[in-house]
């Protein structure tokens, strides 16, 4: 069996605006194993969410169009199927938790409702089993008075509940792929904890979360690999390990230090200087090059290849080998 699920490659996704046309996502590529947590983090703006949207082929069309690529999954080009194909893998075989509740759930019917729907929408199953399986889910994911809550409109419940709920949504077909963008931002800490370990906890065995953060600490407790974005582009993957203890790309690095408890100067937030440029100005060549400290000539003139480092760990950087082994040796001072 092909270990990957989701292979997306080459995905460039460009958005016309009345500034002019830029590139959201360039030559995006990377894929998701069976099973496996894979994180996908960087700045806002690098284009994050229209990588997840591009996969249920959610981009708003126009002003967004999806200019090159393939998104393979289960062996099959989601970008080649039809709507109503890919209506049948929305939701049932992938499905996504967004960055605000109240965007998915529909305002005006009762949470249970919606669940039924959903349901039915993917599988003949009468009503009353359909309320029996959503109530069920209710009380997996902890709402207290699940028969009650089943006859509740969102607005009558709290952040945390409504999450929760979404969560239950996302997870009630036991889809092979959830893809969760940035899912707990709007809750508070604790909430946030007890969120991610529900996901983990509830998902098929063999089933793969895509999440969608710019916490690295998020990262740390969640992942088993991790995908860099930084303005458009894919600069960094590799195993959470290869990620935290060995970062090869400079943006990686900048953004571990920006996490006061793993900055090697305890206590000191070296945040990465300078702004992400627009993306009608990401600068020619390699994209974060006005903000690294290592930039020459040469960054300038041409995209930096990726650089393969280890097994499933690669930089898109000129001295990617470098900046590595000087971690290791900060590593090893400390
Ligand atoms: N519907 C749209 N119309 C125009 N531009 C868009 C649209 N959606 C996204 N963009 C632009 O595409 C780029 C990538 O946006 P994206 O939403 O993927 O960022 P992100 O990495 O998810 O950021 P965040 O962490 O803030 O959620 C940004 O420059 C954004 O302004
Ligand atoms: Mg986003």
């Amino acid at each position: 069996m092909n270990k990957k699920l989701l292979e997306i490659k080459n995905l460039t996704v460009t958005f016309k605006t009345d500034e002019g046309l830029f590139n959201a996502v360039e030559d995006v590529s990377f894929h998701i194993e069976r099973g496996e947590i894979v994180g996908l983090v960087g700045e806002s703006g690098c284009g994050k969410s229209v990588t997840a949207l591009s996969i249920l082929r959610l981009i708003p069309s126009p002003p967004g169009s999806i200019k090159s690529g393939s998104i393979i999954f289960r062996d099959k080009d989601l970008l080649k199927l039809d709507p109503k194909e890919v209506r049948k893998i929305r939701g049932r075989a992938v499905s996504m938790i967004f960055q605000e509740p109240l965007a998915a759930l529909s305002p005006l019917q009762r949470i249970g409702q919606q669940m039924v729907e959903v349901l039915q929408l993917h599988g003949s199953i009468k009503k009353k089993d359909a309320w029996r399986i959503s109530e069920s889910w209710l009380e997996k994911v902890k709402i207290s008075d699940a028969g009650e809550r089943m006859y509740a409109y969102p607005f009558q419940l709290s952040g945390g509940m409504q999450q929760r709920i979404m969560i239950a949504m996302a997870l009630m077909l036991e889809p092979d792929l959830i893809i969760a963008d940035e899912p707990t931002t709007a809750l508070d800490v604790t909430i946030q904890a007890q969120v991610f370990k529900l996901i983990r906890e509830m998902r098929q065995e063999e089933s793969s979360i895509l999440l969608i953060t710019h916490d690295m600490g998020v990262i740390w407790e969640m992942c088993d690999r991790v995908i860099v974005m930084y303005a458009s582009r894919v600069v960094e993957e590799g195993s959470v390990s290869d990620i935290f203890s060995r970062p090869a790309h400079p943006y990686t690095k900048g953004l571990l230090k920006s996490i006061p408890k793993l900055s090697v100067e305890a206590g000191r937030l070296e945040a990465i200087s300078g702004y992400v440029p627009s993306p009608f100005h990401y600068p020619s060549g390699c994209h974060f090059r006005d903000r690294c400290p290592h930039a020459f000539k040469r960054c300038s003139e041409e995209t930096p290849p990726f650089v393969d480092l280890t097994h499933n760990h690669k930089a898109a950087c000129y001295i990617a080998d470098k900046i590595i082994s000087n971690t290791q040796i900060i590593a090893n001072n400390t």
